[in-house]
């Protein structure tokens, strides 16, 4: 009967392809074996356009009879494709493998940069009294690094030897100092102020105790009624907090075209704690910094009226305070990158 000998053709066929897919070996014969049996002139489809011809009667179960064949071909290749690829993967991480056992390289321990370190330190000291941290640029108009703080043409640190300039850019310096950032945030903010600002200066020097490049920290406070004793007591608050030790703070006469009374600021040898010794050449002690009362010419540059606003202004070594607090003698040091000092810090 037809009917038996397509039922046994499928059947034929059912079993040509069990023999065939249980043979596959790798991933392309199965990729070939898939064309041979689905591909568009593969046996399936055959079977698929021949069904056309078969009498009506027959048609229905003949397709299904197919049907069937056709949904066991197909999850028999994906299995399989399953298990080849997972096979061949397995083989590819077993060939790429990684000997754990080699010894690593050891990464470097870094730590931070004692001056950052110091600069941190002061920051949160400041920061506990309410000064707020202002930002400015490294190269920086002569307005703001000179002209505004009352520094007038001829002022001997607008000289070529102790500034640098910016090629072709006649107004331009590299910032000698963090003050221009006092008159940057006069002029953005009104009184009251309190703000500080950390960060890199500039000047043509280079010896055991000056470098090209160097760090100042700067504090400016304006409101009404300040006098230098709020000026004093910070500075005083500020060395306790930071060498944990109850060293004396004193301010020494001395002129600043930005502040007026002017004062350099010494504090007690952190070495010798004021006894006097080689580091403070006998004197008991050691500058730190600058400071003075705000200048009303400053005041007037940045349209304050210095009738009713009154403050007070310093600026420290960064480099210095780092020097004294760990007792470090060549400043130059700080910026040769070598790891055996730098490690010291760590
Ligand atoms: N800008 C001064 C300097 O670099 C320091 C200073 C700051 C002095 C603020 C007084 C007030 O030498």
């Amino acid at each position: 009967m037809a009917t038996t000998e397509k039922e046994l053709t499928l059947d034929d066929l059912s079993r040509l392809f069990e023999t065939q897919i249980s043979a596959i070996q790798d991933l392309p014969a199965l990729e070939n074996l898939r064309v041979e049996w689905i591909g568009k002139k593969g046996h399936i489809p055959l079977q698929m356009r021949n069904l056309g011809k078969v009498a009506e009667a027959e048609r229905k179960i003949l397709g299904q009879k197919i049907n069937e064949v056709k949904t066991k071909v197909e999850s028999e290749l994906d299995r399989k494709h399953k298990t080849l690829f997972a096979q061949s993967l397995n083989e590819q991480l077993e060939k790429e493998r990684v000997d754990v056992t080699l010894p690593g390289v050891p990464l470097a321990k870094t730590c931070e940069h004692p001056v950052w370190k110091v600069q941190a330190e002061l920051v949160k000291i400041f920061s506990n009294c309410g000064f707020v941290v202002e930002m400015g640029p490294e190269v920086e108009h002569e307005f703001f690094n000179f002209d505004a703080l009352n520094m007038p043409k001829n002022h001997p640190a607008r000289a070529m030897q102790d500034t640098f300039y910016i090629a072709g850019e006649k107004e331009l310096v590299l910032r000698t100092h963090t003050s221009p950032v006092q008159i940057r945030t006069m002029l953005l903010q009104p009184p009251p102020i309190r703000m500080i600002c950390p960060g890199r200066v500039y000047r043509s020097d280079y010896d055991p105790t000056h470098s090209p490049m160097f760090h100042q920290i700067e504090g400016l406070l304006v409101d009404q009624d300040v006098v230098m004793g709020d000026l004093k007591g910070l500075l005083d608050h500020m060395v306790k907090e930071f060498f944990g030790a109850s060293l004396g703070v004193r301010l020494r006469p001395s002129f600043f075209p930005f502040t007026e009374p002017s004062a350099e600021v010494d504090m007690a040898c952190v070495f010798c704690s004021g006894k006097g010794c080689k580091t403070c050449k006998q004197t008991g002690w050691i500058e730190i910094g600058g400071c003075g009362m705000v200048d009303p010419e400053v005041f007037k540059s940045v349209d304050l009226n210095p009738e009713k606003w009154s403050g007070f202004a310093f600026g420290m070594g960064l480099e210095r305070m780092t020097m004294l607090k760990y007792g470090v003698s060549d400043l130059r040091s700080f910026f040769e990158s070598d790891q055996r000092f730098l490690r010291e810090f760590s």
